[in-house]
């Protein structure tokens, strides 16, 4: 090849490879933004994020890595009202998500458990409803899961067991009802994790079957 040629070809490599990048971050701002859309924010605390910027790495209490990918959203203490939404499932790489102390409604979205590198899940204090989605089982990154004050209702899942790095969990002050579970990192996690949850009849007796006595 004519060493212009190599050059021509080069440089249409090195466009193509960052129009590629650009549409994956783009990717995670449009999640980001059918977020912004289901919530109401009083406080205008989204008002900087602005869909025709190439990623939302500038956008406030959104933090990427060095490679444009998000893995941290900040969104805790807002005055927001809504609900989460399927879509944050495409923040692939986030590691924090922090939407605490909101006016949170509708439930937590299954899709949440495709996020394999969350570190921690804040969604306590909120009025969330229905039941914990079993997929929370697949985050094997997770360390801190708080749900507390919400109003889940339905079981523990058992799946959540396998999540060998959680190491705090309080799923307190809420509805939950059946037994606590014993295995793996519920061994450690102390009883008042669980409090209030009326229809919750404290551990399993290890050994038996699961009896989820009034769920
Ligand atoms: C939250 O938003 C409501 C309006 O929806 C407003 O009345 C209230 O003052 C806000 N609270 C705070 C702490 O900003
Ligand atoms: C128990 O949890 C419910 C639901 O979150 C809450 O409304 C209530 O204030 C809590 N009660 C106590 C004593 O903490």
């Amino acid at each position: 090849m004519a060493p212009r040629v190599a050059l021509l070809a080069g440089g249409a490599v090195v466009l193509l490879l960052a129009a590629v990048a650009a549409r994956a971050s783009n990717d995670e701002g449009d999640a980001l933004y059918a977020l912004r859309a289901r919530l109401s924010d009083p406080n205008r605390a989204l008002r900087s994020w602005n869909p025709n910027v190439v990623n939302p790495c500038t956008w406030l209490h959104v933090t990427c890595d060095h490679a444009n990918r998000v893995v941290r959203l900040d969104l805790g203490n807002s005055n927001f009202s809504g609900s989460i939404g399927p879509e944050l499932g495409r923040l692939v790489n986030l590691q924090y998500l922090e939407l605490y102390m909101n006016n949170l409604g509708g439930e937590i979205p299954k899709e949440l458990g495709n996020l394999k590198n969350l570190i921690s899940l804040d969604l306590y204090d909120n009025k969330l409803t229905g039941s914990i989605p079993k997929s929370l089982s697949k985050l094997n990154s997770l360390r801190f899961m708080r749900l507390n004050n919400n109003k889940l209702a339905g079981s523990i899942p058992r799946e959540l067991a396998k999540l060998s790095n959680l190491r705090i969990i309080d799923l307190s002050n809420n509805d939950l009802c059946g037994t606590i579970p014993v295995d793996g990192p519920f061994s450690t996690f102390p009883l008042r994790s669980f409090e209030n949850n009326s229809r919750l009849n404290g551990p399993e007796l290890q050994g038996l079957v699961p009896y989820d006595f009034g769920c």
